[in-house]
């Protein structure tokens, strides 16, 4: 039912009392989307199996008709065996839906089972109105309806007590009503020795209805609870700290290593898609072979029984250059230029082993703060959980949503053709845009508009927007060239510009440093610890 592998004993000890654990651990939200795809995954599974045993049992308790009228002399055989044929064909049809895949979502699976459950009552009911009395045997059906709705179910007791409640009311309800209709029922009601026997089933079903909706939900918090604490695989999910348009990204404790990771789950919905797994882990085992420092470092993927995908990697401590740039901020232009420069040189790794980012954007780099006090850059989100399935180069998924983030899309990708490490350098250069002029080149209404701003128009010169330096201009212009053949051919062509567009002031700009000369000293001075060889 879960992973093999699991959270430690001695982690899971530590904590205070076991039904805190997944509020405080996950909050609120914590379990919800996963949790619930996880349990309706195992409840379509097992539903599909005790429907169809409720079936046989349905039409083998044909037996009860055959006693009751030859045997007791109560009604007729033909109406019993006619309700049970018109229900039983029903419940085939919703048994087959079960079967048929995609699985219904939990509204339409939800509705089919109160379907079966309020059909099975109602049939009881019409049963024993054709037979006249309301001390039936048939009430003790309604106690086994419920017994199956345990056994298919744990929900919560608010869904509970209507998933249960619902199919014993209408069994009342009908049985009750038919007093208006049918003089038998009506006089078997003021039969003080019927009227007996009726109460007392009622008080049986009563007990039975709240056992299964109190044990469901029991066993319905059990489960949660297992899965807070079971995590993914060696990881127990601790906080979430985004979700995004392909997952979800939570800071997460591995108890082996006593050490806090950040884990990425591709959610469920994507995760289906056909050939998801392969490629994930084909496009993970590669990402993990990247070793720049400033590419976020892989530790571990895995999937879990329920096909959750996440992968393990270092957890930063920090912000997206995103939220460093939030509103109008700019960065000043030799920072953005060495940011841009460590960027440049994590991608020129990934693009000699295949791998183009296709997103690269300033939400996808995360600026850390270490423990000395320097900064550095972080390449996040290789794409992995990206849907390119066969549509290998477009730009739209299946769903007409956009793959990548039309702000910093190249042209060639926001046209739906081949794209290649050159497109990461326009991205790059749009991202470096940004950085220095506190927008990017093309700021438009809409996300075509924009597509096609990327695809028609000569992007603005930085410099009318910022005090650039027309060294980083004529960088991040030639970037942002829209034949990929005129821009830098690699990202490593541009990471040795902008390395000797750092390089040059020192040396090749002395005139132009008069006025900035303590500013540039301090910087350079500030600077120096930043330059990795
Ligand atoms: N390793 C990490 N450590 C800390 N925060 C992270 C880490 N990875 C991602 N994040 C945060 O989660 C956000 C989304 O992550 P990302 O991998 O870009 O997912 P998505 O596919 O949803 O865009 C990032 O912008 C960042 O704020
Ligand atoms: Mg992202």
């Amino acid at each position: 039912m879960v992973p093999s592998t699991s959270v430690g004993r001695g982690a899971r000890n530590e904590r205070t009392p076991a039904d805190a654990v997944p509020e405080r651990l996950l909050g609120p939200d914590a379990v919800a989307s996963a949790f619930e795809a996880h349990v309706h995954a195992e409840d379509v599974v097992r539903v599909r199996k005790i429907l169809a045993y409720s079936i046989a049992g349905w039409v083998s308790s044909a037996a009860l008709d055959f006693i009751t009228v030859y045997m007791l002399g109560q009604g007729r055989l033909s109406v019993p065996l006619g309700i049970r044929a018109v229900a039983a064909l029903a419940f085939l049809a919703v048994l087959l839906r079960l079967h048929v895949e995609p699985a219904p979502r939990p509204p339409l699976f939800r509705a089919l089972n109160l379907l079966v459950l309020v059909g099975t009552c109602a049939s009881l009911a019409l049963i024993a109105v054709e037979q006249g009395t309301i001390a039936t045997v048939y009430t003790h059906g309604v106690s086994v309806t419920l017994v199956a709705y345990g056994l298919a179910f744990q929900e919560p007791w608010r869904r509970g007590i209507w998933l249960a409640g619902l199919p014993v009311a209408t069994f009342f309800a009908i049985l009750l009503g038919a007093a208006l209709f049918s003089p038998r029922i009506h006089a078997d009601l003021a039969t003080t020795a019927s009227l007996g026997a009726f109460l007392q089933n009622t008080i049986m079903i009563a007990m039975t209805g709240v056992f299964v909706v109190t044990g469901g939900h029991v066993v319905h918090q059990m489960r949660r609870q297992a899965f807070s604490q079971r995590g993914l695989g060696r990881y127990e999910l601790r906080e979430r700290i985004a979700r995004g348009g392909m997952g979800e990204i939570w800071r997460a404790h591995h108890a082996g290593l006593d050490r806090e990771v950040a884990v990425k789950i591709v959610r469920p919905d994507r995760a289906s898609q056909p050939g998801a797994s392969a490629r994930f882990t084909r496009e993970v085992r590669a990402l993990v072979e990247l070793k720049h420092p400033c590419t976020v470092r892989i530790l571990d993927h895995g999937v879990t029984n329920d096909g959750l995908r996440y992968f393990a990697m270092e957890l930063l401590e920090g912000e997206t250059i995103d939220a460093r740039l939030s509103g109008e901020q700019k960065l000043e232009p030799r920072r953005a230029a060495e940011i841009a420069r460590d960027v440049a040189r994590a991608l020129d790794e990934a693009h000699l082993r295949g791998i183009i980012h296709r997103d690269v954007t300033p939400k996808n780099l995360f600026l850390v703060k270490l423990a000395t006090g320097e900064e550095i850059v972080k390449v996040l989100d290789f794409g992995i959980a990206k849907d390119r399935g066969d549509a290998e180069a477009s730009t739209l998924t299946a769903h007409g949503q956009i793959i990548g983030t039309p702000t910093y899309m190249a042209p060639e990708q926001a046209r739906g053709t081949e794209v290649d490490a050159r497109t990461d350098v326009y991205a790059l250069g749009a991202v470096l845009f940004r950085m220095l002029c506190g927008r990017p080149p093309f700021e438009k209404g809409s996300q075509a508009e924009t597509l096609q701003a990327h695809v028609w128009d000569a992007p603005p010169k930085p410099s009318w927007i910022a005090d650039v330096p027309p060294e980083l201009e004529t960088i991040v212009l030639r970037c942002l060239r829209k034949a990929p053949a005129e821009r830098f051919a690699t990202a490593g062509a541009l990471a040795d510009a902008l390395e000797a567009f750092l390089r040059a002031p020192l040396a090749a700009r002395p005139a132009a440093r008069e006025p900035d000369a303590p500013i540039d000293a301090a910087q350079q001075t500030l600077d120096a610890p930043l330059s990795r060889p």
